[in-house]
């Protein structure tokens, strides 16, 4: 989501039947998730990437949670190379080489999920797997921290200093949030920032935690289109998210499994 603004505002605690329904969200989520996968290839538009997302959505009985938010116009986000995040599904066809961030949210019983992976396109730069590995490993680092009495900016602190020690720069313009009945609640999640600040976590919150990463400088500019940010030098950047619930232990990842971090 967009972000740093507002801030303030009360995180929800879910219920054990809300977290069932945000379950089925997130089960929603990682199939789509794994059909994309298998179809991410040198050739295949981000259209039809669009398309195949609605037809899995629709059989598995869940609507996108993207598609007329704010006037968004399509099912999924697609972010190809120097696009950061909400890249509109077009005509455009992946070529080799190419790095395409997929955003996919879904509704189910008025619950919503939220996950992203970046994905590349036949054989990719070492650089860009480089960036997608340790972007990764950060998102897994922050959800590490996302544990009952630690503060929200632990997450933060745990994403940027993975990110920072391969001397590659975290966006500062979008953030992570809450989710539940709604795509964005409180708390804005942002991915840099000193450990030790913003509210303690508790059991029942469920987070939509989503590193953004360039690896060049951090900032980024949004096209004309009104939605696409793209890196404002041209560099490369990848984006992995997750929707977790904190619990007593360590965080229940809803849209998918725990990875170990490479390093
Ligand atoms: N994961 C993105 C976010 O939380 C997806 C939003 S796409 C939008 O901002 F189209 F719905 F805005
Ligand atoms: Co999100």
């Amino acid at each position: 989501m967009k972000g740093p603004a507002t801030g303030a505002g009360i995180i929800e605690i879910k219920s054990p039947s809300q977290l069932q329904i945000m379950r089925q969200a997130g089960r929603v989520v990682q199939e789509l998730l794994e059909h994309l996968k298998r179809s991410v290839k040198p050739g295949v538009t981000t259209l039809e990437l669009d398309e195949l997302a609605l037809g899995t959505l629709t059989r598995l009985g869940a609507r996108s949670a993207f598609k007329g938010y704010h006037g968004y116009p399509a099912n999924i986000c697609t972010s190809v190379n120097d696009e950061v995040v909400h890249g509109i599904p077009s005509r455009r066809r992946l070529k080799a080489g190419d790095v395409i961030g997929v955003d996919v949210g879904s509704i189910v019983d008025g619950y919503y999920s939220d996950a992203a992976v970046t994905l590349s396109v036949g054989e990719i730069s070492a650089e860009a797997q480089d960036l997608m590995n340790v972007t990764e490993d950060a998102l897994m680092l922050g959800i590490d921290q996302a544990r009952e009495g630690n503060r929200l900016s632990d997450i933060s602190n745990a994403i940027q200093t993975k990110v920072e020690a391969h001397g590659y720069s975290v966006v500062r313009e979008f953030v992570g949030h809450g989710i539940g009945t709604q795509l964005h609640e409180p708390p804005q999640i942002p991915n840099y920032g000193a450990p030790g600040y913003g509210p303690v976590l508790k059991a029942g919150m469920v987070l939509a935690i989503e590193p953004m990463v360039n690896t060049g400088r951090a900032e980024v500019r949004v096209l004309p289109d009104g939605w696409t940010a793209v890196t404002k030098d041209g560099s490369l950047s990848a984006h992995f998210e997750h929707t977790i619930a904190v619990t007593g232990r360590e965080a229940e990842i809803l849209t998918g499994s725990r990875k170990k971090p490479r390093s």
